[in-house]
C-alpha cells in the first residue's frame, strides 16, 4: 500500500432508504475503507450489494430519500456533504471524478464534445477560453480519440460507445482530480473495448499520480487493474486484501464464491453453492449477512453477525471461519 494521509477515508458508514410500510433498506452497513494516495483499489460485488451508493457517498451525494445513519466520509481530510453546495460543487470534477456507464447519459447531446471538456476546464481552472480549448483538445488526444481536431467539432451521438466513454474519462480526468471513481463504467461496451478503455483508465490515473476507486461486478477484471480489493456484500466489505493474496488465497466464503464463478471448474462451482433444499430454513436477523448463501455456515454463524477483524499481510476479513485461516 502506498504511504500517506489517505485521500479518501470511510468509517463506520451507515446508510439506509427509507421503505414504504416496511423496514427502512439498509443499503451500508458499517463500511470502513482508506484509499492511499496514488491507490487503486477494486470494489467488487453483485448487483444491490451497496457499489453506487458508497461511491455517491464518497461524493457526499447520497441520493434521496437516502440518510447516512452514522459514521463519517472524509475526502483529503474534508467532509463533503457537509460543504455548501458552491464548495461542494466546485470539488466535484476539480478534485474528485466520477466515471459511469452510460456515457451517452452522461454527455450533453447538444454540446459538441471538445465544448464540454472545454467548459469543465473553463469553470474550475480559471483559464481563459482559448487555453480551455487548447488543453480539451489535448485532453481528446491523451484519450486517444483519432483525428482529435475534427472531433472536437462532433456531438456525442456521432460517436460510437467506445469513443463516447473515452470523452466522459477525458472530462473526467481534465482538471487533475486527486480521486477518480469509476462505477462500472465499461458495462455495455463490448470486451476489446472495454479492455482499450480500462487500460486507457489505468494509465491516466497512474500518470496524473491519482487515486481510483474502481467498482465492478466482474472480479477477473480487478486482477488486472488494481492493488486491493474490496469485497462488498449486502452493505457490508466483507473481505478486504492486497490483490496478490486475495487471488492466491482468498478467506470469505463469498470471495471465493465469486471466484468460483469465473472458474472452468463445475465440481469447485458446485462446492460453494448451497444448494436449494438447504436454505429452505429461515435465517434469523441477526446473523451474517452470507448465513442463507454459505456453505460453511455453522451454529454460531445464526446467532451472531461476524465484525471486520484483521489478518496478516494487510488484509482484513468479516466471517467467524474464514477459508484456510492458519496460513495467514
Ligand atoms: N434511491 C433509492 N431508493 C431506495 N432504495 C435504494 C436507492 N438506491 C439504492 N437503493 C437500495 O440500496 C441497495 C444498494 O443499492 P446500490 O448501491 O445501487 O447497489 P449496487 O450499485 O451494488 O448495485 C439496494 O438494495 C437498492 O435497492
Ligand atoms: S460467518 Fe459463517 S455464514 Fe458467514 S460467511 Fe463466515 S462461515 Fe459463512
Ligand atoms: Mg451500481
Amino acid at each position: 500500500m502506498v504511504a500517506g494521509a489517505p485521500i479518501l477515508d470511510i468509517s463506520d458508514l451507515w446508510v439506509s432508504f427509507p421503505a414504504y410500510r416496511a423496514d427502512p433498506v439498509r443499503a451500508l452497513k458499517g463500511i470502513d475503507l482508506a484509499i492511499a494516495p496514488g491507490e487503486f483499489i477494486g470494489l467488487v460485488g453483485e448487483s444491490g450489494s451497496g457499489k453506487t451508493t458508497l461511491a455517491r457517498a464518497a461524493m457526499g451525494l447520497v441520493p434521496p430519500p437516502g440518510v447516512v445513519e452514522r459514521g463519517e466520509v472524509l475526502f483529503d481530510g474534508r467532509n463533503l456533504a457537509r460543504l455548501d453546495e458552491e464548495a461542494h460543487r466546485a470539488v466535484l470534477g476539480r478534485e474528485l471524478a466520477m466515471v459511469i456507464a452510460n456515457p451517452r447519459a452522461e454527455l450533453n447531446p447538444v454540446l459538441t464534445v471538445g465544448r464540454q471538456i472545454s467548459n469543465i476546464v473553463f469553470y474550475h481552472m480559471g483559464v481563459g477560453r482559448a487555453e480551455a480549448d487548447r488543453r480539451a483538445l489535448e485532453m481528446l488526444r491523451a484519450v486517444r480519440i483519432p483525428d482529435a481536431e475534427r472531433r472536437f467539432a462532433a456531438y456525442p451521438h456521432e460517436l460510437s460507445g467506445g469513443m463516447a466513454q473515452r470523452v466522459v474519462i477525458a472530462i473526467a480526468l481534465a482538471c487533475a482530480p486527486k480521486l477518480v471513481i469509476s462505477d462500472d463504467a465499461t458495462s455495455g461496451l463490448d470486451v476489446t473495448v472495454q479492455t482499450q478503455v480500462l487500460d486507457l483508465l489505468k494509465s491516466m490515473v497512474t500518470e496524473k499520480g491519482a487515486s481510483a476507486l474502481f467498482i465492478t461486478r466482474d472480479i477477473a477484471v480487478t486482477a488486472h487493474y488494481c492493488s486491493r480489493i474490496a469485497v462488498i456484500y449486502a452493505g457490508e466489505i466483507v473481505e478486504l486484501a492486497p490483490v496478490a493474496t486475495f487471488f492466491e488465497r482468498p478467506t470469505h466464503p463469498y470471495s471465493i464464491t465469486l471466484l468460483a464463478a469465473f472458474s472452468h471448474s463445475p465440481e469447485l462451482r458446485q462446492r460453494w453453492t448451497r444448494s436449494a433444499d438447504i436454505d429452505a430454513a429461515p435465517i434469523p436477523a441477526g446473523g451474517c449477512s452470507f448465513a442463507s448463501r454459505c456453505v460453511r455456515r455453522r451454529e454460531r454463524c445464526l446467532a451472531e453477525a461476524p465484525q471486520a477483524r484483521p489478518l496478516a499481510g494487510g488484509r482484513s476479513v468479516r466471517c467467524h471461519f474464514p477459508v484456510d485461516e492458519s496460513v495467514t
